[in-house]
């Protein structure tokens, strides 16, 4: 700025020439009546009038459809030393009309405020901003659409396109014709979602939608609906907005499948480790009674006097416990876990899955330190069995983390050769208070559990699965802080 004193001093030709050559933007003066009584050479040049010429005009000349009581009552909102920005249209002297940003601000006189109108032609800013937006439209990397309110396709960018598995042309048919393959593409334009939108009483709506395309696949898509309105807020046309899903949705459904699967094989075992704890539980005193009853019937053959009855009857019971015991025995052989569903497969590709699959099937959040061991070979065994051991001995953990109320749940879990280098090892460490003494030596005996609502199932049954592996399963005695269970699965044969 110009020290003031220097302004004092120019003459009328200094301060003519400073108000033409260092504005670079059009500037015109009016007063309230909308008479223009100053324009500078930008205005002039941009309007296409001589300087004289454009003195003989109104606002109302320059601006397009001014409403010139509406425009005076906007002016007189303006405070001295603000100015207030508006954007409209302008008019050049041959009738051509152009964008305009305007800046109004006041000046002062004694006799009358005038006002002060700066403004720039935004033809460029326009296009520059329409160019960006259909860049923007164009290359988003979700469908974008824009649909009228007679359901005709306005525009749509390729993904959009690419989603529903049509041409532009194509879907500009489909959206505005009949039948089903048109209302299948219209599914976001249901009654009551367009109604929702057109009364304002929603912003936007969203649904999940399943769509086959015209070449067969099945896709699934997220559409988010909202309304573009014109300034008076009336609606304009449907902005639609399309996003693929299908591999999201492949992969819950996936996830959903292997959680059924990992239900059934722990009901599986649930029914075949009970009814083996209770085979083992009936085998003892069954093999008992078949014992005495063979001693009592040698002894009556041996001594006289013993009705041929009573022999018999002792008899029975002899040939009924044996019998018994041959159907537990057949009864447990027939639930021995074997495993015949067997593959190679990267064992520390497993325990990673596991973790974020038991984070995600608990919803607990806990800290994993792995320690896996990178050159360890494949591992041939069944996964699904694996993985539930894993999960078994991940849930103990977190229980006994959460019941000491341990404040940082953590586990750390190792891979490495294990002492028989034909077999992979992987331990499972927790931070929780460790295995209770009295607990230790019977741990992985089914229905031993020191907590309310366990089975204490978990340890027997993850026990015979990894004998079913050909591994075995144990407690580190030694292990501090917390417990420590190791396993192991034979590597898989590399020759
Ligand atoms: N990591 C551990 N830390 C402390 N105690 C443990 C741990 N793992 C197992 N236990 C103890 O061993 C018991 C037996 O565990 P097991 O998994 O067999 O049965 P459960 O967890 O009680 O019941 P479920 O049948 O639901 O698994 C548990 O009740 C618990 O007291
Ligand atoms: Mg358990």
């Amino acid at each position: 700025m110009p020290p003031a004193g220097l302004l004092d001093a120019l003459d009328k030709d200094e301060l003519r020439s400073l108000f033409d050559a260092a504005i670079p933007d059009a500037l015109i003066v009016h007063d309230h009546s909308g008479r223009l009584v100053a324009a500078n050479q930008e205005a002039c040049r941009c309007l296409g009038y001589d300087p004289d010429e454009i003195l003989q005009l109104s606002v109302a000349d320059i601006g397009r459809e001014v409403d010139l009581p509406g425009a005076q009552s906007v002016w007189t909102k303006v405070e001295p030393g603000s100015r207030i920005a508006l954007q409209g249209q302008h008019r050049r002297k041959d009738g051509s009309l152009f964008p305009v940003d305007v800046h109004i601000g006041v000046l002062d006189r004694q006799d009358q405020r005038l006002y002060v109108a700066v403004f720039r032609d935004a033809t460029e800013a326009l296009r520059e901003s329409e160019a960006r937006f259909r860049a923007t439209f164009e290359q988003a990397a979700v469908g974008l659409a824009h649909v009228g309110l007679d359901r005709r396709l306005l525009r749509a960018n390729n993904k959009f396109c690419e989603i529903l598995g049509v041409s532009r042309d194509e879907l500009r048919n489909l959206l505005s014709g009949e039948g089903e393959a048109a209302l299948a593409h219209r599914s976001w334009h249901e009654p009551e979602f367009e109604a929702a939108l057109l009364a304002g009483k929603r912003a936007s709506v969203s649904a999940e939608r399943q769509h086959r395309t015209p070449d067969g696949r099945s896709i699934w898509f997220n559409v988010t609906v909202s309304v573009a309105r014109n300034d008076d807020g009336s609606p304009y046309y449907f902005i639609v907005v399309m996003e693929d899903i299908t591999h999201r949705k492949n992969l819950e459904e996936k996830s959903e499948e292997h959680g059924r699967q990992m239900d059934a094989l722990m009901k599986e075992q649930l029914i075949a480790q009970t009814a083996a704890a209770l085979a083992h539980e009936l085998n003892q005193p069954l093999e008992a009674i078949a014992a005495y009853s063979e001693v009592a019937l040698r002894a009556m053959q041996a001594e006289s006097g013993w009705s041929e009855q009573m022999q018999r009857a002792v008899l029975g019971c002899n040939l009924q416990a044996q019998r018994a015991g041959q159907v537990l025995h057949d009864l447990i052989g027939q639930l021995r876990t074997e495993s015949n569903d067997k593959q190679f497969f990267d064992l520390n590709a497993l325990v990673r899955d596991v973790i974020d699959r038991v984070r995600t099937r608990e919803s607990l959040n806990f800290q994993v330190g792995l320690n896996l061991d990178p050159a360890l070979p494949h591992v041939l065994g069944n996964p699904l069995q694996i993985e539930k051991v894993l999960h078994n001995l991940l849930r103990n953990g977190l229980d006994a983390m959460l019941a000491a109320s341990v404040p940082e749940p953590s586990f750390t879990i190792s891979s490495h050769r294990g002492a028989d280098p034909l077999m992979a090892e992987v331990s499972v460490q927790d931070k929780g208070p460790g295995i209770p003494p009295e607990l230790a030596h019977v741990l992985f005996r089914p229905f031993r559990s020191a907590k309310k609502g366990g089975l204490g199932l978990g340890l027997s049954i993850s026990r015979s699965l990894i004998h079913a592996q050909g591994g075995q399963l144990w407690l580190e005695r030694e292990a501090s802080p917390g417990a420590t269970f190791r396993f192991t699965v034979p590597i898989a044969d590399e020759h």
